[in-house]
């Protein structure tokens, strides 16, 4: 995969340090802004990179690049991958997809039109954990409950208070708890159960942002709850899967699995499972999508474009019903 990366934040630096396992993996561009040229010229040295632009424009006229990864502000993720898709280059997205759930339509839209590769990077969709919990989950009989927290205090959460309103916290940049971190429960539940019969959001809202909120999910014959703060935190960072033959719980945020315990109804302990295959989250999914550009194997993309459709719906439902105005 001949890759251009839009973005040079705290991401982008995460997943360039796993870019030297990537044997499928050319580093052909960079795409930044102008204020950020110092960052993009010092990663293109680290890394490698091919190319370093401040246009993306200019990047898809001078750079022989396949694939794009979408690494900006939330609220960002939409026009560059419009712009990708029709200049005929295959889009990885990073989460949330997209702001509103009509552009996530409108870019399924053309990729398929297109027969281009359109993939969301959501981690615990494609970390060997979260597979084997979903070949696993039928050792707990029905499911009737889950309760996922994702809850970590930000850094920019002081920066907020203070008055400083970077883009993970603005409304007008797609920000906000649901956005940012409750996401990864939601892709967590939605991988497993489907999309909802319906949802509702309990937001903590400051400045006309959610800094933390629970959310329900509603399946009819089970529940879920999905909670996700930037705004506080606790050492208790998990998932509780509750069926009527057993339980599981799942260790570390849902962006990481870190490992899974499955128990019986009696509450023994059955099987501790720990099979994620690499220590970075971020590992497993790129190495699929390496092989989904090599074998341009839109079958995959197809059922992976359902289940983030199912996702964008319960995010349309919260916006739509809740006092929370993004974009
Ligand atoms: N941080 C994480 O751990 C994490 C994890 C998973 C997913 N994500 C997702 O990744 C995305 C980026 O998050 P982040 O934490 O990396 O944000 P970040 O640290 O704020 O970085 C955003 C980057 O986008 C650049 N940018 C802004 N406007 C741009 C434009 N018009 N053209 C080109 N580049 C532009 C910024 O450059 P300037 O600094 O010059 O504005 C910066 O390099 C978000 O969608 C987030 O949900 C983040």
């Amino acid at each position: 995969m001949k890759l251009a990366i839009i973005g040079s934040g705290k991401i982008v630096q995460d997943f360039l340090t796993i870019t030297k396992d990537l044997k499928d993996t050319e580093l052909t561009a960079i795409i930044g802004t102008e204020r950020s040229i110092d960052v993009l010229k010092q990663l293109q040295a680290e890394y490698k990179i091919e190319s370093v632009y401040t246009d993306f424009g200019d990047a898809l006229d001078k750079s022989d690049f396949d694939t794009v990864y979408v690494a900006v502000p939330n609220f960002l993720h939409y026009g560059f991958a419009k712009k990708a898709l029709e200049n005929g280059k295959n889009v990885i997205s990073e989460k949330p997809f997209t702001v509103k759930y009509e552009e996530f339509l409108d870019l399924k839209k053309i990729a398929i039109e297109k027969k281009l590769i359109l993939v969301e990077a959501i981690t615990n969709q494609y970390l060997q954990n979260y597979l084997d919990l979903k070949d696993k989950l039928s050792q707990i009989g029905d499911i009737k409950l889950i309760e996922s927290n994702y809850s970590q205090y930000s850094s920019r959460y002081d920066a907020f208070e203070a008055g400083k309103i970077l883009p993970v916290f603005d409304p007008k940049k797609g920000g906000g708890a649901l956005m940012d971190l409750n996401i990864y429960n939601v892709h967590f539940i939605v991988g497993l159960l489907g999309k909802p019969q319906s949802v509702s959001y309990l937001p903590n809202i400051e400045r006309n942002i959610d800094t933390s909120g629970i959310l329900l999910l509603d399946y009819g014959v089970s529940k879920a709850v999905a909670i996700g703060a930037k705004d506080s935190t606790s050492p208790v960072g998990k998932t509780i899967l509750q069926g009527n033959k057993g339980s599981i719980i799942v260790n570390g945020p849902t962006n990481e699995m870190q490992s899974f315990d499955i128990y019986d109804k009696d509450k023994n302990l059955l099987e501790k499972v720990d099979h994620n295959l690499y220590p970075h989250r971020m590992y497993q999914e790129f190495v699929e999508f390496e092989r989904i550009v090599k074998e341009n194997d839109l079958q995959t993309v197809a059922q992976k474009l359902q289940h983030s459709e199912d996702v964008m719906w319960v995010v349309k439902e919260v916006l739509e019903s809740s006092k929370i105005k993004l974009g």
